[in-house]
């Protein structure tokens, strides 16, 4: 059996912690696509060409230090834009989604470019303020010296360039259900997302 649920949403909307935990409660593999695009821009800011990098790409660079930082985000985020690297990290997504035994791919655009037939498709989102405070306290927790301000300046630039570009912009399906977690703690945000899935669930 294949079943495919789709979780686009903005940087820091709670769509990770969302798709992890529902990828746990279902027993579902899951696939963090953004780590793809950061890993292109880690190659890219090493000098590499984004293009051939994103061809080039294997399954060690997703496990690669340093792949979290505000700087890979910024660049994972431009090399997002060209169309030859969206079109090389295809059909890697397209073959996860298909597994046996049901996935959870989370990103910008699974939604609307990668799986358009997902059985459940949702679209996290969130203020930009409150995206920046989560991100800040994220930050500052880990011991990192930022601003606030820099933070929220950080996430408007990433919508920003996400769902203005071209290709494959950052935007919710006509048939995903949107989840607002400006309001929520992560327990309630996570419950919420379970119950749209166990509706979609075919019954037993
Ligand atoms: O989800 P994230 O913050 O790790 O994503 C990093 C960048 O990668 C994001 O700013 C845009 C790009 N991205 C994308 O274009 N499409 C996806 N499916 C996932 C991420």
């Amino acid at each position: 059996m294949s079943f495919t649920i789709a979780i686009d949403g903005p940087a820091a909307s709670g769509k990770g912690t969302i798709s992890k935990g529902v990828a746990a409660h279902f027993g579902f593999a899951h696939l963090d696509t953004g780590l793809l695009y950061r890993a292109v821009g880690h190659r890219m800011l090493a000098g590499e060409d984004p293009v051939a990098a994103a061809q080039a790409l294997t399954a060690e660079d997703l496990d690669r230090d340093g792949l979290r930082t505000a700087d890979v985000a910024q660049a994972a985020s431009k090399v997002a834009v060209i169309g030859e690297v969206r079109a090389a990290l295809v059909d890697f997504q397209r073959a996860f989604a298909r597994r046996a035994g049901g996935a959870v791919l989370d990103g910008r655009d699974i939604g609307t470019v990668i799986c358009p037939e997902a059985e459940v498709k949702l679209f996290v989102t969130a203020s930009p303020e409150v995206r920046a405070e989560r991100r800040w306290k994220e930050l500052t927790g880990n011991g990192f010296d930022v601003r606030y301000d820099d933070v929220l300046a950080d996430v408007r630039a990433r919508d920003d360039r996400d769902s203005t570009r071209a290709e494959a912009p950052m935007r919710p399906a006509e048939d995903a259900v949107e989840l607002d977690t400006s309001e929520m703690d992560i327990e309630t945000a996570l419950a919420a997302a379970l119950a749209v899935v166990a509706d979609r669930m075919p019954g037993d």
